[in-house]
């Protein structure tokens, strides 16, 4: 991958990246599409890291389509699909591979609900940008945070790599695209958009002048509660950092919430 890229580099092509971990849906593909605007070359990775899964039933279980994932790109101008394997990408086992951990902003929200995980995307990211060499890479706004602490890391290690974000593809009935969709069972399906209406509703009050943020997340989780959703956190931030807000911030209102065995992330911008 490294000779490759190197290559392209020598013609002085511009690589774009999309990492991913399969089970590809509009969302990847549209990241894909926004990657050949970007770039001369177009490098997708499908790597289901187990290195950021705090469950290893979520592990096990997480839905690994490889042929249609190939078949999907097939309609891309991609250049190089990255198959890495786990020996390859950890040849010192799980346990004993070298941390790359962004701290502070890997620890709240998602990173207090799942610990470890932001160190295990961090890691891996870090490992596959040094594989695909890429002058760009693009990541989806669904996660938000991850997109946040992977700027950072990028930052931090003067890593010489672009970060493109795109906006969350959605049913038409608003639930955001997730390979964790797949989960649901039409009872569950059905319910599953209330997650973004609580959002949006929030959203609304806010630009209508309510200026309480812990009054709306409270009445946020009621919402996700009485409709059947068990809220992990409605956190109403900056959207910079995720830090508490100040007056005139631009702000994120994210959540997560679990609706039977799958767990469902989105977030709004104010
Ligand atoms: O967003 C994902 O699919 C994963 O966290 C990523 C960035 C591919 C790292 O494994």
């Amino acid at each position: 991958m490294q000779a490759l890229s190197r290559e392209w580099r020598r013609k002085s092509q511009r690589t774009a990246f999309v990492p991913t971990m399969g089970n590809l849906h509009a969302g990847h593909l549209a990241l894909v599409g926004q990657a050949a605007i970007q770039a001369d070359r177009v490098v997708v990775s499908i790597f289901v890291n187990p290195l950021q899964f705090n469950e290893p039933t979520d592990f096990k279980n997480y839905p690994r389509t490889l042929d249609e994932d190939l078949q999907k790109l097939a309609d891309y101008p991609v250049d190089a699909i990255f198959l890495p394997t786990e020996a390859e990408l950890y040849p010192a086992g799980r346990e004993a591979t070298t941390i790359v951990e962004v701290p502070g902003l890997s620890d709240v929200l998602e990173g207090a609900s799942r610990p470890g995980h932001f160190r295990g995307v961090t890691t891996v990211v870090a490992k596959l940008f040094n594989c695909v060499l890429p002058d760009v890479a693009l990541f989806g706004e669904k996660d938000f945070q991850q997109l946040l602490v992977v700027r950072r890391m990028v930052a931090d290690l003067d890593m010489p790599i672009e970060i493109v974000s795109h906006p969350t593809l959605r049913e038409p009935d608003g639930l955001a695209m997730s390979s964790r969709n797949r989960r649901l069972n039409a009872e569950q399906r059905a319910r599953a958009p209330v997650l973004y209406q609580v959002l949006v509703r929030s959203r609304d009050r806010i630009r209508q002048g309510e200026a309480d943020f812990t009054v709306l997340e409270h009445q946020a989780g009621g919402d996700l509660s009485a409709a059947g959703l068990m809220p992990d956190y409605v956190a109403i931030r900056r959207a910079e950092d995720l830090a508490d807000p100040r007056p005139g911030d631009e702000l994120v209102i994210v959540a997560a919430a679990r609706l039977g065995k799958t767990r469902l992330i989105d977030n709004v911008r104010v």
